[in-house]
């Protein structure tokens, strides 16, 4: 069956400017994300540059990822940055006590993360430890990462054979302190974090942004007494500036029963749509946390940061359980596209963004399995969509879609958000129907367009997913369109998403 959809773009309605940052990652020393993922070390037969290998790096650099945060996650609340410095044969091992209790090595630490970043062509986000770390430690680590001159951390760095400071832009103040960051109250984490950013100094040019962890999906309490703490310190004069800029949250999707309780390759259609309805609540989470802080800072001086989010399915079979590692299909590629088009519409207030994760852990873009790399369908959105990357929005409104019932509600199938920059505007569509392919009539409004390139991601089967054997069952290909009048009209399959390019006159 075909339905429609009615919808309009205002090519001319510029609203705020979509910060590339909502396209970062995360890399967290969790099952084989770092190890087996971004680490092979130097010695082995799989390509690599000093230890980071080859092709993981090349099919990244196509995504333009814009930042990578690390350690963690919980990992960050148990790692002293001390033990992963120097030569790498006289490091200390530790226990991972969050994932899988497996002993690490300690061989990727700050050097090889910050060299990470410099072969992704990307920016550092660090995760300090609040939980388990004093202030002192994390100064020492903003002090040894980025100053200059001959103080006692910039020696040391120098030592361990790296002359000129890195740049760090942004620094995160534990993570999850209501959690494995610390089974902290709101009230105490918000002091805390307040010490703490006190002494996360601005060494030379560099300027940090500091993210104050944040709130699990709709906390929005914790989110009021972090930023009623930070606007109420800052107008009694204590600081000149904020003491944090940023207050981030975590939401991972599901069906609705829970993190790590299904599987991510075997599902019904009605976990397929209780999944959507779940990505599609992202909305009413974000605005809840956007009003919290609009009525404490109407002003927008301090932004919202997702450093987490994606979906958390069952560990595959035969894997490690604590490793987290999972299969990645059409439903998680559905669920970015919804994910996106939310941070689109929300760009005033987040200024960033984390998929969790990168490589081999829950929503991955990447599977490594031995010598062999697979891109997943959740890769294929974030490189159809880099284009929205420092974009500004563009008024775009679904008028009139099929919807269905899930998680007691209604589900509207289709979902959409534009961005315009230098001339050109992309659209993406993201189609949820199950079964039914959609015929989206998209009212172009304000200025003249041609379509440049139109491609769409679907397969078979919302359960279909690429993998070691047959890596390329999900890809983009050329997608129909037509300009009728002043509307663009497009076929979505069932269960796809597509992006359409267009030249602005
Ligand atoms: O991404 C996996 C884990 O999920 C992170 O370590 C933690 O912050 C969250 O609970």
């Amino acid at each position: 069956m075909t339905s429609s959809a009615r919808a309009v773009i205002d090519l001319d309605v510029v609203g705020d400017r979509i910060s590339r940052h909502i396209y970062g990652h995360f890399a967290e020393h969790l099952g084989r994300c770092i190890y087996d993922g971004f680490w092979v070390g130097e010695d082995s037969t799989i390509p690599n540059t000093r230890g980071i290998r080859t092709d993981v790096v090349e099919a990244l650099r196509a995504l333009d990822i814009p930042n990578l945060r690390w350690p963690g996650g919980c990992f960050a609340d148990t790692y002293h940055w001390r033990d992963g410095i120097g030569p790498r044969e006289q490091r200390p091992k530790i226990a991972n006590t969050n994932w899988g209790d497996v002993v690490e090595s300690n061989h990727f630490g700050t050097h090889e993360f910050m060299d990470l970043c410099d072969l992704l062509g990307t920016e550092a986000y660090v995760n300090g430890n609040v939980g388990s770390g004093t202030v002192q430690e994390m100064s020492e680590w903003v002090e040894y990462l980025t100053r200059d001159d001959d103080s006692p951390m910039a020696r040391l760095r120098r030592e361990n054979g790296r002359d000129e400071p890195w740049r760090v832009p942004f620094w995160g103040i534990g993570n999850e302190p209501w959690g494995c960051g610390g089974n902290l109250s709101p009230e105490f984490y918000a002091e805390e974090a307040r010490r703490y950013a006190t002494y996360c100094h601005d060494h030379g040019e560099n300027r940090l942004t500091l993210i104050a962890a944040g709130a699990n999906e709709d906390d929005f309490e914790w989110t009021r007494v972090l930023v009623k703490t930070l606007v109420e310190s800052h107008a009694a004069n204590l600081y000149d500036k904020h003491p944090y800029q940023a207050i981030s949250f975590h939401y991972y999707t599901h069906t609705g029963s829970g993190i790590n309780r299904e599987d991510a390759t075997t599902f019904s259609d009605e976990q397929f749509y209780d999944t959507m309805a779940y990505a599609r609540d992202f909305e009413r989470v974000v605005r809840g946390h956007v009003a919290v802080m609009d009525s404490y800072d109407p002003e927008n001086r301090v932004s919202l940061v997702c450093d987490e989010w994606g979906t958390w399915w069952n560990a595959e079979k035969g894997t490690n359980p604590g490793f987290l590692f999972q299969q990645n299909t059409i439903r998680d590629a559905l669920v970015a596209g919804i994910h996106f088009d939310i941070f689109h519409r929300y760009a005033r207030r987040i200024s960033m963004a984390n998929i969790a994760q990168t490589v081999n852990v829950l929503q991955a873009m990447i599977l490594t399995d031995g010598e062999k790399l697979v891109l997943t369908p959740t890769y294929h959105v974030f490189e159809m969509n880099k284009g929205h990357q420092d974009a500004r929005a563009l008024a775009a409104h679904v008028l009139d879609a099929p919807a269905t019932t899930a998680r007691g509600g209604e589900l509207p199938l289709v979902s959409m958000s534009a961005s315009t920059k230098e001339g050109a505007a992309l659209i993406s569509l993201t189609h949820l129907s199950a079964d039914d392919e959609c015929e989206v009539r998209i009212d172009l409004r304000g200025r003249g367009a041609r379509v440049v390139r139109a491609r769409v991601l679907g397969a078979e089967s919302a359960t279909t997913y690429n993998d070691a054997d047959v890596p390329d069952r999900v890809e983009p290909r050329p997608l129909a369109t037509a300009l009728d009048g002043g509307e663009l009209v497009v076929t979505m399959p069932p269960h796809s998403f597509a992006t359409i390019e267009l030249a602005l006159d």
